[in-house]
């Protein structure tokens, strides 16, 4: 049975070890969406994994939804990104970066009082940050069957940046509650056209944005990170153990690099899901809550549960976490008040090991 420390592939890329850097928005890029300096700092601290997913990264200006966060649809984005991949690359490191629209959750001071945009004009119920403090959450515009279309394109753009700012690949964002889920979950979706209504219809924009970004830029660089059942970010999802078995239907002969589950529905779903997908699997498992650790990785595995296991907080605060995981080490504690945003504090500025 392998562990944690074995050597894994995805697509044609050799993983020196099964530990995956969790994708985690850290609100560390410049209000131009830019990456910094300090990003790259930080990825390369953490190349030891065997994948690094990046935050989550706006594919457009309307994709954007929180302050901060990377986009991936300017030179000067992509230039920023550039540097961020050479550093892991100087490193040995591999590194995804994960595609996110985050459809209605924003706001429109984020990008000149344009509303955000949904499937449908639904309010997602909440506050969110914006460079001006904490506001009520607004009702989206509900996007045209052509702006449908065009956001499918810009995901492809995105993706084509992507490997153009060096990146080995893309995961596509179909978690925890942003645009493409919520295309998939009938709360947020009341659309009367081909992209929604039916469960075959609700899984078209995902199945789209895989099939189009695959054919762009090669399935092997694909990555597709779910999270069925999932109520985050005011998502209520009906149909949860036939829509994603139809997802999955769907895109499995596309031949992605992995598909990513957050396992927000329990074990045993994770398990119907794996034996429908032949290829990879990165879990993050669901622990109640608690940070994902080495004891809940390897149940995973023993479980035959996933492949690969995505480690989130625990890697934030540890930036050698599987050079600490093969000592037996003592851990970091995260500092949940830098989380989002602010600058090498709570960053790049957590110990590694002494060595
Ligand atoms: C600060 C922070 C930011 C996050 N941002 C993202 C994100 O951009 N994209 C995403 O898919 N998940 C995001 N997540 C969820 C994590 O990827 C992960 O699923 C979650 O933290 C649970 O794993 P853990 O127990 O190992 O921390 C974020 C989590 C944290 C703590």
């Amino acid at each position: 049975m392998s562990t944690l420390f074995d050597e894994a592939k995805i697509g044609g890329l050799g993983l020196a070890n099964r530990i995956v850097l969790s994708p985690m928005t850290r609100n560390r890029a410049d209000r131009d969406g830019v990456p910094t300096d300090l990003m790259a700092t930080y990825y390369a601290q953490r190349a030891g994994a065997g994948l690094i997913v990046t935050e989550g990264t706006q594919p457009s200006a309307i994709g954007q939804g929180y302050v901060t966060t990377p986009g991936l649809h300017t030179d000067a984005q992509v230039a920023g990104w550039r540097k961020v991949t050479d550093a892991v690359h100087a490193e040995g490191g591999r590194i995804f970066i994960q595609i996110m629209h985050t459809g209605r959750i924003g706001h429109s001071s984020l990008h000149g009082g344009e509303p955000q945009v949904a499937p449908s004009p639904v309010l997602a119920e909440g506050q969110t940050f914006t460079y001006e403090g904490l506001v009520d959450n607004e009702t989206p515009r509900e996007l045209t069957t052509a702006e449908v279309e065009q956001t499918v394109a810009e995901f492809v753009e995105a993706a084509r940046n992507a490997i153009r700012a060096g990146a080995d690949g893309v995961e596509l964002h179909g978690a925890n509650g942003y645009l493409i889920q919520q295309f998939l979950a009938s709360g947020s979706n009341q659309r009367t056209d081909k992209y929604g209504g039916s469960v075959a219809n609700r899984i078209r924009f995902a199945v789209e944005v895989a099939t189009e970004v695959a054919k762009a830029i090669g399935p092997e660089r694909v990555g597709l990170r779910i999270s069925p059942a999932n109520t985050f970010n005011g998502i209520s999802e009906t149909e949860t153990e036939e829509l994603y078995p139809a997802l999955l239907r769907e895109i499995a002969p596309l031949g992605l690099a992995y598909l990513h589950i957050v396992e927000s529905a329990g074990r045993e779903f994770t398990r119907t899901l794996r034996a429908q997908w032949s290829g990879t699997v990165i879990l993050s498992p669901n622990n109640d809550g608690a940070p994902t650790g080495r004891e809940h990785g390897e149940q995973a595995i023993a479980d035959g549960a996933c492949d690969l296991v995505a480690f989130g907080r625990q890697f934030l605060a540890n930036p050698d976490l599987p050079a600490r995981f093969r000592a037996g080490a003592d851990l970091n504690e995260a500092d949940p008040a830098t989380f989002y945003g602010g600058d090498h504090r709570g960053y790049t500025d957590y110990p590694a090991l002494a060595v």
